[in-house]
């Protein structure tokens, strides 16, 4: 008796804590080891709306949608909705042990040429924590998944078909505010089935791009920044798991 109420709690506790959607332009929601936010910093660029769906999570998997529209300031990013790890941080690059992930992603639906990227963005700098996109800034790392429309990321492009982590790659570079950014861009277009050592792109940065081993990572990311058109995009498993 006392045992079948507590494996019906149980299952009661795991329904109850997923399927949460946010409409709020700056909501977030606690997603198992990250925190799922909606971040339309750039929705004043233009108009429209987007609502984000937590599916479910578990330990360092996470299962996530986001349904947007947005017209306008075609050449600006209108938000940046993800996921962040609330721990994978705080380690210096050289440290690294491995840096294992997984993403299986998919577009529902997307309107014709819409303008989008599928992106990691990974934050490192001098103190051992900082916000993303702050003062604590150094290097801010982009992996592009997907790119569409003819979007491009910061700066310009100074290396093509780089071959990092079993994949190809544009490597974009140039500042923004205070730090400056990297951006690997899937030379060989969509990749909605990513498995990989991250640590393999902390690496070739450490050995070839003047990135200190002492920086310490700071935030790692993982969402979509969408310019113009609309979509339904479905991630269906994400993780990432640092070792040090
Ligand atoms: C987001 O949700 C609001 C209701 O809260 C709705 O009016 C709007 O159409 C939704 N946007 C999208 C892109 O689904
Ligand atoms: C989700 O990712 C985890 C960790 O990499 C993996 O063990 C699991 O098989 C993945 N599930 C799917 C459906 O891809
Ligand atoms: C997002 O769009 C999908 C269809 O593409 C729909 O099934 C889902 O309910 C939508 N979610 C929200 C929060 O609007």
């Amino acid at each position: 008796m006392h045992f079948i109420s507590l494996a019906l709690l149980s299952v009661f506790v795991a329904v109850a804590s997923a399927q949460k959607t946010l409409t709020g332009a700056f909501d977030c929601t606690a997603a198992g080891a990250y925190t799922l936010c909606q971040n339309q910093w750039g929705a004043f660029a233009g108009v429209g709306s987007q609502n984000s769906t937590l599916l479910s999570s578990s330990g360092n998997d996470v299962s996530w949608a986001t349904n947007w529209t947005w017209a306008n300031g075609p050449n600006n990013v209108k938000s940046y909705a993800n996921v962040i790890h609330n721990t994978a941080k705080g380690v210096q690059l050289g440290n690294i042990q491995s840096a294992l992930t997984n993403w299986v992603w998919t577009y529902l639906s997307e309107s014709e040429g819409i303008r989008a990227d599928v992106s990691y963005d990974i934050w490192t700098g001098v103190p051992q924590s900082g916000d993303p996109a702050t003062s604590a800034s150094s290097f801010e790392i982009m992996i592009w998944l997907s790119g569409l429309g003819g979007i491009q990321p910061v700066g310009s492009q100074i290396l093509s078909n780089l071959q990092i982590a079993g994949h190809s790659w544009n490597l974009w570079k140039g500042p923004n505010a205070n730090w400056q950014v990297l951006s690997f861009v899937s030379a060989n277009g969509e990749v909605r089935d990513f498995d990989v050592d991250l640590n393999e792109f902390f690496k070739y940065l450490i050995a070839e791009q003047g990135v200190a081993s002492t920086q310490f990572l700071q935030a790692i990311q993982t969402g979509t920044e969408p310019f113009v058109g609309s979509a339904s995009l479905l991630i269906e498993n994400f993780s990432v798991d640092v070792t040090s």
